[in-house]
């Protein structure tokens, strides 16, 4: 099969050109002006003229299909990863868990059982490990040259559910730093978010506001420093997931100033949304209880400037949706019940386009460097994604800059009754997408199929 996408400009992480390309089954096979008339027969042709052909978004945070606070999130691999296709993005990395007392081969096992036959794109793993011992060291070596999974996450948060202490973070970092792997870190001081919270519900305070009041901005930048020192005295490098803070990010900037290889993503809500959610009328301030939670207006302001300055390195969406209704609800009348996490997979290329390269927060190349390129190349995927290079996958969002959207949960594909961004208007979208070569969404609509997507096998990062 070849298809030639003709006329549209094409955007890389550092330049932007008037372009086709050609692809021939799965990859691009040429990239270059006026191919038509060197082609003597094409199947299909699309024409990309006012568009940009991105590379597909990668979304390096989600969490498909996850148990969490008595349920599991909304959306599974087969309604997430459509969502994403619709919204521009070709490849998710989800986090699969070490059960309690298990061993990381068993959820890894588990998360491919989740994906296979169901994810519409393709798709990696990280691994949760909740605790680190001498057979987990073992395995973590293990996954990273045998099992393509090359990334970890560990939490300072959530203590008896993810919470490992500082010994076994440093322990953990240690062995990535021998065997080429990355520890992401959960950053917020669990222990002390524990004393807060049952200090406020002894009070009566109940109601869901108090996610937020309970888990001050300081406590991320305690533990954000923390878990860098120990990286650094580790010799190994550190990501820190959906950073929110102003305070926390100057934590990253004063390591990476001093040479310290500590890189960090924030996240959409982060960047649009703010604390002032907590007080919608009602119960509706649930829809806001992710960890950390929204911070205060400004804050937004420093993450803008981290991202132009590369003090971010990456925008993902932390995507781990639960319903208002019976999931979210189970929080009613204790805020620590309410299930942490919102969707945002759909939206996250749109936003970041409306709010970032449209408003001239970033350029367009930053755009595609945050939200594909970048997250290739820290998760070992450049050259193969993040890029429309000749030989690289056709992973390819030919992006219309003037379509219009009004963000809803009625019209967004995600499996949740509610989107935390409801009649938000976007300029900004995907109008053709290609999955490996594959045209997955077309006119905006959904045209893939399910199951087709496939596991990557993920290299240690590209980039140090
Ligand atoms: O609230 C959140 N972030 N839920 C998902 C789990 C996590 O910590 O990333
Ligand atoms: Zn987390
Ligand atoms: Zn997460």
């Amino acid at each position: 099969m070849r298809t030639l996408i003709e006329h549209g400009t094409v955007v890389g992480a550092s330049d932007a050109y008037e372009a086709d390309l050609l692809v021939e089954g799965e990859k691009i096979a040429l990239v270059g002006q006026g191919l038509g008339r060197y082609l003597e027969k094409v199947d299909r042709t699309i024409d990309a003229k006012g568009k940009y052909l991105l590379p597909g978004g990668i979304d390096a945070h989600t969490h498909l299909d996850m148990p969490f606070g008595g349920t599991k999130s909304a959306d599974d691999f087969e309604s997430g990863t459509v969502a994403a296709a619709c919204g521009g993005t070709t490849t998710v990395i989800d986090f699969a868990i070490q059960p309690q007392g298990g061993a990381l081969a068993e959820g890894l096992e588990a998360w491919h059982r989740k994906a296979e036959g169901k994810a519409a794109i393709d798709y990696g793993f990280h691994l949760i490990v909740r605790d680190v011992n001498p057979q987990t060291l073992a395995e973590m070596d293990r996954l990273v040259k045998h099992e393509g999974v090359t990334s970890f996450k560990l939490f300072t948060a959530y203590p008896g559910v993810f919470l490992v202490d500082d010994a076994q973070i440093f322990r953990a970092m240690q062995k990535t730093g021998e065997n080429g792997g990355l520890v992401c870190m959960h950053a917020e001081n669990g222990p002390v978010i524990d004393v807060l919270t049952k200090q406020a519900l002894e009070k009566g305070h109940v109601t869901p506001k108090w996610h937020a009041l309970t888990r001050p901005a300081r406590l991320e930048a305690e533990a954000t420093n923390r878990v860098i020192a120990l990286a650094e005295v580790a010799h190994a490098p550190v990501y820190i997931v959906h950073l929110s803070a102003a305070e926390a990010l100057a934590e990253v900037r004063e390591a990476r100033d001093r040479g310290v290889e500590a890189y960090a993503e924030t996240c959409p809500q982060y960047l649009f949304l703010s604390d002032d959610s907590y007080d919608e009328p009602g119960f509706d301030g649930a829809k806001y209880v992710m960890s950390p939670p929204l911070r205060p207006k400004g804050n937004e302001r420093a993450l803008w400037q981290g991202l132009r300055q590369d003090d971010l390195q990456l925008v993902s969406t932390d995507h781990c949706p639960f319903c208002m209704k019976e999931q979210k609800e189970l929080g009613k009348s204790d805020f620590s019940k309410i299930p942490n996490g919102a969707p945002g997979l759909e939206t996250r290329m749109s936003l970041l386009w409306d709010g970032g390269v449209r408003a001239k927060q970033i350029d367009l190349c930053r755009y595609v460097q945050l939200t594909s390129a970048a997250p290739a190349k820290l998760f070992g995927l450049y050259g193969r994604k993040g890029t429309l290079a000749p030989g690289a996958d056709a992973d390819i969002v030919v992006f219309d800059p003037e379509k219009r959207l009004t963000l809803s949960a009625k019209t967004l594909h995600m499996n949740v009754d509610y989107n935390p961004y409801e009649g938000r208007q976007v300029t900004g979208a995907p109008e053709t997408v290609l999955s490996r070569g594959e045209v997955v969404v077309e006119g905006g609509r959904f045209v893939g199929k399910k199951g087709r997507g496939k596991f990557l096998r993920r290299a240690a990062r590209q980039v140090g």
